[in-house]
């Protein structure tokens, strides 16, 4: 058996040859051109998203709402201490405080309960996270939630495009959501992110703080723009995608569906196996709810014992490379400064030496499954 690998970069000749297509032009590299106007047509049609950016990450997303935000060293953003850092970077480098909340152990993400303890006059954002593509089954209750007390909602959905809640597809619930095109996500540009701006109050200023604080969107695309020659208008930076980027990722727009379907064969197949093994050494984490329709990005569980580093040894030795999710911001070097004290995290601090992410990528073959579940097993029962 050869190595199992975590993951591996979706690929396929037609993406190969939309690249070579685009470095035989004399076409832009920068863009945006026809790749990237493709890839927002494409998503405006398969998800409703009607006011778009394709960023270079999703954290230069989530920079862009940070700087639209614009929020006082009082003002709070809520968000669970089980999150990536960037998320929390984003806005502290904008001189607001940051909230954790704690999560539930069932999905690893915050419970309505778990956001509302944290809430009180000074919170201006809630953050929510996708957690490895799996939505967040309240949406709608949390929307209107937000609304009715003017917080914004920020909806983190790095790794999941695709997903539903509901029948509406994830990123179309919050004032804002970013995704990412890392080359971990299911679908990807190497490095890249998408901001979806669906609160019309600051799309137009989007457009400014996206292109470097400066207004360059409109000199190039308003024919009747008053001015002829872009200029700096507020503060912003270069988050754009590049041309050359979009034209990789481009092709997989269309296929996302068909990724989807590889990967729930693959999720499918770890379940069935797993479930009539196991039942008490761990439990499966991202399971399937009928409220909502999955992207399939991960297949995660959470350990019985504190055992993981000796698990991902074993799993190692096996050749099977898995891994840990995230560390919790509270835990880490930087991300310990901006807690609370009167912030109780005991869920996350109980399971985040356990959760494990098993190798899921389209690459992965259901052969590769039954052998990472036959060495699970067998890791359990020797
Ligand atoms: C929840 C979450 N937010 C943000 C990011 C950052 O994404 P990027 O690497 O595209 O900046 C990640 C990356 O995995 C993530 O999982």
């Amino acid at each position: 058996m050869n190595k199992i690998l975590f993951h591996t970069p979706l690929r396929d000749k037609k993406y190969i040859n939309n690249v070579k297509k685009l470095l035989d032009s004399k076409m832009s590299l920068h863009g945006p051109g026809e790749n990237i106007f493709k890839i927002k047509s494409e998503l405006k049609k398969k998800y409703g998203f009607e006011h778009t950016h394709l960023t270079n990450s999703c954290t230069s997303a989530m920079e862009i709402c940070a700087l639209l935000l614009n929020l006082g060293k009082n003002d709070e953003v809520l968000m669970p201490s089980y999150n990536y850092n960037t998320t929390a970077s984003s806005f502290v480098r904008t001189g607001c405080k940051i909230q954790y909340c704690d999560i539930d152990k069932k999905n690893l993400m915050p419970t309505f309960e778990q956001i509302k303890k944290y809430v009180n006059k000074n919170t201006k954002v809630i953050i929510i996270i996708h957690m490895q593509g799996l939505p967040v089954d309240y949406l709608d209750e949390l929307q209107k939630y937000c609304k009715s007390r003017k917080i914004i909602l920020i909806e983190d959905a790095a790794p999941a495009l695709g997903s539903y809640v509901k029948n509406k597809p994830v990123g179309s619930y919050g004032d804002f959501a970013t995704f990412s095109f890392h080359e971990t996500k299911n679908y990807t540009s190497g490095l890249g992110g998408l901001l979806v701006v669906n609160n019309k109050k600051f799309k137009k200023q989007s457009d400014l703080v996206f292109d470097k604080g400066t207004d360059r969107i409109y000199v190039t695309s308003k024919p009747n723009y008053h001015k002829k020659y872009y200029s700096w208008i507020t503060l912003g930076s270069s988050f754009r995608m590049g041309e050359l980027n979009a034209s990789y990722l481009q092709p997989q727009i269309k296929d996302i569906d068909k990724v989807i379907s590889y990967r729930s064969q693959l999720y499918n197949r770890y379940r069935k196996n797993l479930s009539t093994w196991l039942t008490d050494e761990f439990s499966i984490c991202n399971k399937i709810h009928h409220k909502y329709k999955y992207n399939y990005h991960a297949f995660t569980i959470i350990l019985k014992k504190k055992e993981r580093e000796k698990f991902l040894k074993y799993l190692k030795k096996n050749k099977i490379i898995a891994f840990i999710s995230f560390e919790a911001l509270h835990l880490s070097q930087y991300g310990k400064k901006l807690l609370n004290s009167k912030t109780s995290l005991n869920t996350t601090n109980e399971i985040i030496k356990k959760i494990v992410r098993l190798p899921m990528h389209n690459r992965l073959k259901l052969s590769e499954v039954d052998y990472i579940t036959k060495k699970i097993k067998d890791y359990f029962h020797k």
